[in-house]
């Protein structure tokens, strides 16, 4: 074994190994010079796709709904361009950044909007403030023996922040897993051109049978600020977690079986390794003995300095083209998980934390971890892995819904791609492979059209932009394998920038719903930016930004050599399997691959 390898292995053991009990919660993601005015906004990483940074005149921080009304009026009787923004920002693209001239734009924050409103036991109602964080949302209802039925499995995220963008657990049952599908209610803070009782601003209330909840579920932040929201949760109730361990030959084929029978399921699948991970993952009664806890490794507060270290033998791995290096290190990191339960405990408190499968708790206990947001600052010892106050983590993720009935063909493709790269997706392994979770088509007119697989797939980001990632082309190809030929939907709150291209074709006459509301609660457009503009095919903005290295980044499909890097041997070429795709490939000899060239666009 290379020293590099030998290294990777011993870092990465001591990353999953040695966690400690304390943490740094996540900084600030709204910074000013001076107060409240002259700031900078960025997300819980630090970092745009497109690296740019936000700035903006002034933060405010409204706690009650009176506040918002007279913060989002005092912007609008100005015509300043406005967003909320959550306590931690977690979504990877642009989105809280906003429009209108640079600098000159207004946040609201909803972190102090964040109280419980009222519940109603009977109905297995509860009414929150949009600011709420998922963990604190998950607690209050607890306490009154509720239960959410699905989640994001991220507890740093907030209902307002969490349903702007769709984001989900993992169910093919009922409804499915969007947390939007479980919004009975909602109020939001809207802009008016005209006063409206003294204020250019008003509250906009919406129950279950207004049509206009289906633009304010899944709203990209572009309506208006949502003050509170309304869920239908239900009873408390167990969860029985099994993970099972198989090889990954014709895995394919069981994809939508498995979905069709387990109701939490998701399948983790690590394509180097050619290993599955179902999670059998089942409803039991609330009377069923079990305590257990999910307190997943990878959002378990870490060392930093052994996290900034199994950083630095990544990018060495990167830098030497050793690819075989990270394969050890997956290999690894794969096993130690697995022999930690993920990070499952079967009894809370308990002495020893995994005990041995099934793990069943509570719900609210077992659906979502994050304790890495938790406990007492101890000056950044340990932290949530990719916080960007230390040199830890720094990824891309692409995460894209395909559908079931293109499923099986798409895994068979990247299959393909990758029998002829072993070693291509190993760097992906070490971020979870590709984890699969079931999500079902909506009434909500920005989420799913149709029940479908959604993929997250993690992997390398260098922190220069114009650096190529080991095996660049691989995973171009299957990013555009994904999004064009298998029609995926991206995941708002994640992905870089070419994900979303075609959006207004994907979406359809959902679209044309979700604008004629637009029109009516934000006529002037003070909620929206250049970013949501691109994304939803308006005004002329496109979410490519074309220039040297922009592939690389995703901030364009190449159609010539120097939106990749050919100083480093890096040229736009065609798909392996996917013939329409255009990557960046490593070309080793000058006279290679002619026949894969890509025309010049
Ligand atoms: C570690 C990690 C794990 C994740 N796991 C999952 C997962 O399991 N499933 C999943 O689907 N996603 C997951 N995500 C993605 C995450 O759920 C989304 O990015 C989510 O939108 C983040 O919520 P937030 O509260 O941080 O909102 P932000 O990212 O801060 O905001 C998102 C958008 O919503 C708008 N917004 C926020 N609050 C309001 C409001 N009150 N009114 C109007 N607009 C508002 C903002 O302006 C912005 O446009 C994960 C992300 C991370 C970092
Ligand atoms: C914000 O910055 C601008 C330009 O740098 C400056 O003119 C202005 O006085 C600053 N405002 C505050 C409140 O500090
Ligand atoms: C609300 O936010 C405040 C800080 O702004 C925090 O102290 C409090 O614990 C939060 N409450 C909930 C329910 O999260
Ligand atoms: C699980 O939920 C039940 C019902 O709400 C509650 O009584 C119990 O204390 C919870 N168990 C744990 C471990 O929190
Ligand atoms: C996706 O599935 C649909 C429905 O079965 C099928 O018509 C289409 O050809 C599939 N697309 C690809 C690229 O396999
Ligand atoms: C959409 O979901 C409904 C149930 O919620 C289901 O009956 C229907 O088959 C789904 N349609 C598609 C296209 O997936």
């Amino acid at each position: 074994m290379s020293p590099v390898a030998s290294l990777a292995v011993l870092l990465s053991t001591l990353s999953v190994t040695l966690l400690l009990v304390r943490g740094s919660p996540p900084g600030p993601v709204v910074v000013c010079r001076s107060g409240n005015a002259n700031c900078t906004v960025t997300n819980a990483y630090g970092a745009f796709p497109d690296r740019s940074t936000c700035t903006v005149a002034a933060v405010t921080y409204p706690s009650t709904e009176q506040e918002l009304l007279i913060a989002v009026s005092g912007a609008s009787a100005k015509k300043q361009h406005m967003k909320a923004v959550t306590v931690y920002a977690h979504s990877m693209p642009k989105l809280t950044c906003p429009g209108g001239p640079g600098g000159q734009g207004l946040v609201i924050s909803t972190s102090r909007l964040n109280r419980t409103v009222s519940v109603d036991v009977a109905l297995a109602r509860m009414t929150f403030e949009a600011g709420i964080t998922l963990r604190a949302l998950l607690d209050a209802a607890a306490a009154s023996g509720l239960a959410l039925p699905h989640s994001p499995y991220w507890q740093g995220v907030t209902l307002g922040g969490l349903l702007s963008t769709g984001s989900h657990g993992s169910s093919a049952f009922g409804k499915g897993s969007a947390v939007h599908e479980y919004v009975v209610g909602m109020r939001l803070v809207v802009p008016s051109p005209v006063a409206v009782d003294g204020y250019y601003a008003k509250i906009i209330s919406l129950d279950e049978e207004d049509e206009e909840l289906l633009a304010a579920k899944v709203s990209l932040g572009v309506l208006g600020v949502i003050s509170q929201v309304t869920l239908q949760l239900e009873p408390m109730f167990k969860r029985s977690v099994t993970n099972r361990i198989v090889t990954d030959v014709a895995f394919e084929q069981t994809i939508s079986s498995f979905a069709a029978t387990t109701p939490y399921g998701d399948i983790i699948w690590y394509p180097s390794q050619a290993k599955v991970v179902y999670r059998d993952d089942f409803k039991l009664p609330i009377t069923s003995q079990g305590q257990g806890l999910n307190d997943f490794l990878g959002f378990r507060a870490q060392s930093t300095l052994v996290i900034a270290a199994t950083r630095a033998t990544e990018e060495l791995s990167e830098l030497t083209g050793d690819a075989n290096g990270k394969c050890a290190q997956s290999v690894i990191q794969v096993s130690t998980l697995t022999l930690a339960g993920m990070g499952l405990k079967n009894n809370n408190g308990g002495l020893i934390d995994f005990t041995g499968y099934p793990v069943i708790g509570n719900q609210s206990d077992m659906m979502s971890a994050g304790s890495c947001l938790r406990s007492a600052p101890d000056g950044l010892l340990t932290a949530c892995g990719w916080d960007p106050r230390f040199r830890g983590l720094f990824y891309h993720q692409t995460t894209i819904s395909i559908p079931f009935a293109n499923i099986t063909g798409f895994v068979a493709d990247v299959k393909q791609l990758r029998d002829a790269n072993p070693s291509a997706l190993c760097g992906t392994e070490l971020y979870l492979g590709f984890f699969m979770r079931f999500v079902r088509n909506s009434t909500a007119f920005l989420g799913k059209t149709e029940d479908a697989v959604d993929i997250d797939i993690t992997y390398y980001r260098s922190r220069d932009p114009l650096q190529p990632r080991l095996f660049e082309d691989v995973l171009e190809e299957i990013e555009q394998m994904a999004l064009f030929k298998y029609n995926g939907m991206p995941h708002w709150g994640k992905n870089r920038n070419i994900a979303f291209l075609g959006m207004r074709d994907k979406l359809g006459a959902k679209l044309d719903k979700f604008l004629d509301v637009m029109q009516r609660y934000d006529s002037e457009g003070l909620f929206s930016s250049d970013w949501s503009d691109a994304v939803l095919g308006l005004n002329g903005k496109e979410v490519v930004v074309e220039g040297e290295g922009c592939a690389l980044e995703g901030l364009c499909i190449c159609s010539i050599d120097d939106h990749c890097a050919p100083g480093q041997g890096y040229y736009c070429r065609a798909g392996h399997v996917y013939g329409e795709a255009r990557v960046c490939r490593k070309v080793e000899t000058s006279v290679e691959d002619n026949d894969g060239r890509a025309e010049s666009a």
